[in-house]
Formats: C-alpha cells, structure tokens, sequence
C-alpha cells in the first residue's frame, strides 16, 4: 500500500487500503469488492488525511461529480479546461481505482453556447456536429482511463412523453441518443458505454429506459449498461415501494443483455413534497428539521434504508457492476445544496467522518 502515497509526503505513515483479503476491519471493500465494484463521486483529489484513508479503505471506483460535464469541461466553442478531470484521472491512477466517466450529453451544466448559433437556435447539423467533436475530444482525452462513460443522462421524459423534451430533443430529435453512443464507441472503444437516468426503476420509466435502449440498437450504437442513479427518500425504501421496483428492473435490465449499476446511491433523509424534474421548483422552499444534528431515531432508519438495499444488491450481485456513491459522506453531499440549502445526512459517514449505523448495516448485508 505505501506505493500509493509516494509523493503525497505527510501522509506516508497511514496504514491505508485494507481491502479485499485483507486482515484489517470489515469494509465496503472488503466485503462486496469481489462482488461489484464500490464507487464515490469526488470532485477533485482528496487532501485531508481522514477522507483519504476513508476513500481507500471502502472504494475501488471513483465518478468526477462535476469536472467531466460539458459545462466544466467545454465552456467555450474553442475553449476547453481539461486540468480538473486531468488532475482526478491522475489521482485515481496513482491510488489504483477505476473512472467512471461522466457525462458526455446532459441537458444540464450545459452551456448556451452549445445550443445557439449568433444568436437563433443552432440547427440539428451544428448541433450534431459540436456533439461528435465533444465526444471524440474528451473521450479520446481519456481512452484507456476510465473504464466506462455515461454517455447520456437524463434523457428520458418524467411524464407522459418519452423523451425529455430539452434543447437536445427539441434540436435534434430523438436521433441525438444513438449518435452519442456511436461516436463515444469511435472515440474509446474499450470504454463500457451508459445510459445513467434517474427514477428509471419506477415501472414507466423503466419501459421507456428499454424502448431507447432498444432504439440505440436498431440504429447501429452499442450499448452496455445502465446506471440507475438512485437518488432516494428515506420513506420509499422503508415502505418497500421503490426496493420492489428495484428488483423488477434490475432483472428487466439484466434481462436485456445489460451491466447494470446504481451510480449516484444517497438517501435524502428530508422529507419532499415532490419527485422527479418537479423537485426544483416544488421544493424551493421549506424546512431544515435536521440543521442541529441527526437524531439517533432517524439513523435507525437510515441504517435499515440501507441495509434492505444492499441485501437485495447482494441478492442480485451477479447482475449489478457497481455500486457508487454520490459523494463521500454528509459534509459533501450535493443534498446539503439540492434543492435548496439545508442540512442534509444520507450517506454512510458522518460530517466528522466517523461512520453512521447505516455503515454497519451496509457490511452486514454483504454476509
Ligand atoms: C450534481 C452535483 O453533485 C452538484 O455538485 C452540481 O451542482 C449539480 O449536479 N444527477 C447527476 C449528477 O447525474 O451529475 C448530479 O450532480 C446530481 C443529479
């Protein structure tokens, strides 16, 4: 393990990395490493010493949160800022986990520049085009380091269409999808390529996740995987509704010739009012009912939210690829800030990074 931290000076006196086959305490690593891969979404390199030794300990995988997406990545027509994602591919080469990369098209973090051509709408052509040169650029960037991409995200519609109908679709049609996935195939063909959405376990939108997946194909793109991002409330897991939507889907995609991951796994404890696309608006206010602390009542919960979903993983681990994070514990979770600020504790560490209940529950599903 010490060749891990050659270079990283301070920190060369800590035993990290007990990991799978090891003799140290129980960890994700140990003991679902074998099984699927475990994975956090980072932002960039870690550099405080307990987040680090937490890191190695639990993950083999890591997804860039942020730095990867066209907004970051691609700000400009000619401008691209590659040193963020450099410097985390690096990383995650030095300290021996896998990338995923994400994400090559999203509506979101996507600047205007990408839609619009001096000033009026681009056509499908300019748009299509940008598309290719984006893919070939950043995916040829990173051939043969990362493992996979999420190639498209969220593009499926939350109600009654099929596609969400975003400057993507409503430029180019639904043909935007399967050019994603050819050209991400021409720029690393060694790369597992995704489809990453979010609620795509509810039944209707997984229909409509395997009519594209199925659509990716008759139009000549390869397909490997789909990411189930798995953004959850504490309620839906506890009254079992999204675990069985869960299992039906992770045979559904299984069934489909399909890897299948949950890439983005939080379980927001604050209660919503809403779901799906309505959350940023409906949600834009309201209580911060935990802003002093977690009652240990509530992390009970947690830890049993946790534990059913990872004993259905582990039921089902021979379909499932990955199972990653989204982010590393309370103090960086992207649900301190989403929808709106509050104080928000869905992973397995704590903001001083000691670990919740819901961690040792996690372990004890793995057997
Ligand atoms: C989030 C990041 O965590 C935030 O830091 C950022 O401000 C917004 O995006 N679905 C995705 C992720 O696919 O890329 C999003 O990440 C969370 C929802």
């Amino acid at each position: 393990m010490g060749r891990f931290l050659l270079g990283l000076g301070v920190l060369s006196t800590i035993a990290l990395g007990q990991g799978a086959g090891g003799n140290g305490p129980r960890t994700l690593k140990s003991v679902y490493g074998t099984k699927f891969s475990v994975g956090a979404a980072i932002s960039a390199p870690l550099q405080v010493v307990g987040e680090l030794r937490l890191f190695k300990d639990n993950f083999t995988a890591l997804t860039p949160e942020n730095c990867m997406k066209i907004g970051p990545i691609h700000p400009g027509e000619k401008k691209y800022q590659f040193g963020p994602a450099d410097d985390l591919v690096a990383w995650a080469a030095t300290n021996g986990v896998s990338v995923n990369g994400h994400t090559l098209v999203w509506h979101a973090q996507c600047p205007d520049w990408f839609f619009t051509d001096n000033g009026a709408p681009a056509s499908k052509e300019t748009l299509l085009a940008r598309m290719r040169e984006h893919i070939a650029t950043v995916a040829g960037r990173y051939k043969g380091k990362v493992v996979s991409w999420d190639v498209v995200n969220e593009a499926i519609d939350d109600g009654k269409g099929y596609l969400r109908n975003s400057p993507w679709y409503q430029i180019a049609g639904e043909d935007f999808i399967p050019e994603a996935f050819k050209a991400a195939a021409l720029a690393d063909p060694g790369a597992a390529l995704y489809y990453n959405d979010y609620n795509i376990e509810l039944p209707s939108k997984r229909a409509k996740t395997l009519d594209l997946i199925r659509d990716i194909r008759a139009k000549g793109g390869v397909i490997h995987g789909v990411g189930i991002q798995a953004h959850w409330g504490l309620t839906g897991i506890l009254n079992g509704q999204v675990l069985t939507w869960l299992e039906d889907s992770i045979v559904a995609f299984h069934s489909a010739g399909l890897k299948v991951m949950l890439t983005e796994l939080d379980i927001d404890v604050v209660p919503r009012k809403a779901s799906g696309a309505e959350v940023g608006t409906k949600e834009a206010s309201g209580d911060d009912p935990f802003v002093k602390g977690f009652p240990e009542v509530k992390q009970q919960e947690l830890a049993q939210a946790y534990g059913l979903v990872f004993a259905l993983l582990n039921k089902h681990a021979e379909k499932i690829d990955r199972v990653t994070f989204w982010g590393l514990h309370d103090g960086k979770t992207w649900l301190n800030s989403w929808p709106r600020k509050r104080t928000n504790h869905p992973l397995l560490w704590a903001r001083d990074l000691t670990p919740k209940p819901a961690y040792e529950a996690v372990l004890k599903a793995g057997g």
